[in-house]
């Protein structure tokens, strides 16, 4: 018996993740952007991480045909930016602080960390395409993280 997309939803929103945006370039020099909590490390040696990206989606072709992507790990001051990249705006990037990566890669400025990646795998799963990237670069910054959970933003509660 398969489980109803209620149920799976349910149990689901009970997981409580960071939220990352991840950003690419596509072949007309052209920026995406799309907010994503499927975000999870894969291996230490090689460095690997994973990206579910839902096929429909704008960024889909553009990791898919430029073969890069960037992770950028929001801080808690940076939902309006997590709610922009989720949107249907045309310009994602519009007052967004964004500066270049080492392989020019836009990543986003004040997020927690940010990563460069090198597709190696793209993994075809269901609706989403499972992307597997070899992690270029890395560079981190201080801060606390931006969470969701319940179908809602939150924040650490450190007391
Ligand atoms: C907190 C949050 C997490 C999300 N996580 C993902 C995800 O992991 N993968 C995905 O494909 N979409 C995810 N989405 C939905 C996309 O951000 C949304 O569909 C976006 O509008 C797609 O933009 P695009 O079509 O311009 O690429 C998430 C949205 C939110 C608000």
């Amino acid at each position: 018996m398969a489980v109803s997309s209620e149920e799976f939803r349910a149990a689901l929103s009970r997981f409580a993740s960071g939220v990352t945006v991840v950003t690419s370039v596509d072949g007309e020099g052209r920026r995406h952007g799309i907010t994503v909590s499927a975000f999870c490390s894969v291996s230490l040696e090689p460095p690997l991480v994973l990206v579910c990206i839902e096929k429909l989606a704008g960024s889909h072709a553009s990791l898919a045909e430029s073969g890069r992507f960037s992770v950028n790990l929001l801080a808690s001051g940076q939902q309006w930016i997590s709610e922009r990249f989720a949107s249907l705006e045309s310009d994602k990037f519009r007052d967004v602080p964004t500066a270049p990566g080492l392989t020019g890669l836009p990543l986003i400025v004040g997020s927690l960390a940010s990563l460069e990646c090198e597709v190696r795998q793209a993994v075809d799963a269901g609706d989403h395409s499972v992307f597997i990237g070899e992690v270029m670069s890395a560079r981190g910054n201080g801060g606390d993280p931006l969470l969701y959970f319940l179908g809602d933003y939150r924040s650490l509660d450190l007391g």
